[in-house]
């Protein structure tokens, strides 16, 4: 598979494939994105605790990457709709934040779809992975402001 994402270095080696499996794809909280038709993984979605957005106890960072061949098929909002409902349902979290790079228009639009609301922008971002910083955009999604979706907009595809 083709993997491009703005925040993680390109794959170079199966070890460091390897490593990133173990570091990052790995951890509790972060899911396989699995297409329904045949099982095949295509990307992956998560909630990330005490990240530098997330910094309480009851919040958490929403993260995402999808295969270039499935983008543009609406996968990421319906996994994202779930992970939320997870959040806010079952872990009783009050805050999920989530962030995405200036030009992303991608992302943006995801976030969009699923009711966060923009925050704040920091010209310094750090990219740790990347050794470098970006423009980055905050967004936020508040439980009271989830559950009010939940009624008005229960498939959140307005545009
Ligand atoms: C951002 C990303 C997760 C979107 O997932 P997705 O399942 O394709 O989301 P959607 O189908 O809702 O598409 C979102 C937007 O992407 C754009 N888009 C879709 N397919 C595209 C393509 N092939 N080329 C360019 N833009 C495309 C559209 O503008 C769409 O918005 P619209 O619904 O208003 O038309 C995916 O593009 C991705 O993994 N990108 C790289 C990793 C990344 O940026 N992760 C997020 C870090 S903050």
């Amino acid at each position: 598979m083709i993997l491009e994402t703005k925040r993680l270095p390109v794959h170079t080696s199966v070890e460091s494939s390897g490593q990133i499996i173990r570091d990052v794809l790995s951890k509790p909280g972060i899911f396989a994105i699995v297409l329904k038709e045949t099982g095949l993984p295509v990307g992956s979605i998560g909630l990330h605790f005490h990240s530098d957005l997330a910094r309480k106890d009851d919040e958490c960072e929403l993260g995402y990457w999808l295969g270039v061949p499935y983008w543009g098929r609406g996968i990421v909002p319906e996994a994202a709709r779930e992970i939320l409902r997870h959040a806010f349902e079952d872990l009783k979290l009050a805050r999920v934040w989530c962030g995405y790079y200036d030009g992303n228009t991608k992302s943006r639009r995801v976030q969009e779809k699923l009711g966060f609301t923009y925050q704040w922008t920091n010209d310094d971002t750090p990219v740790p992975q990347m050794g470098e910083t970006r423009k980055g955009h905050v967004n936020l999604l508040t439980r009271e402001a989830w559950a009010a979706r939940q009624g008005a907009d229960p498939v959140g595809e307005e545009k």
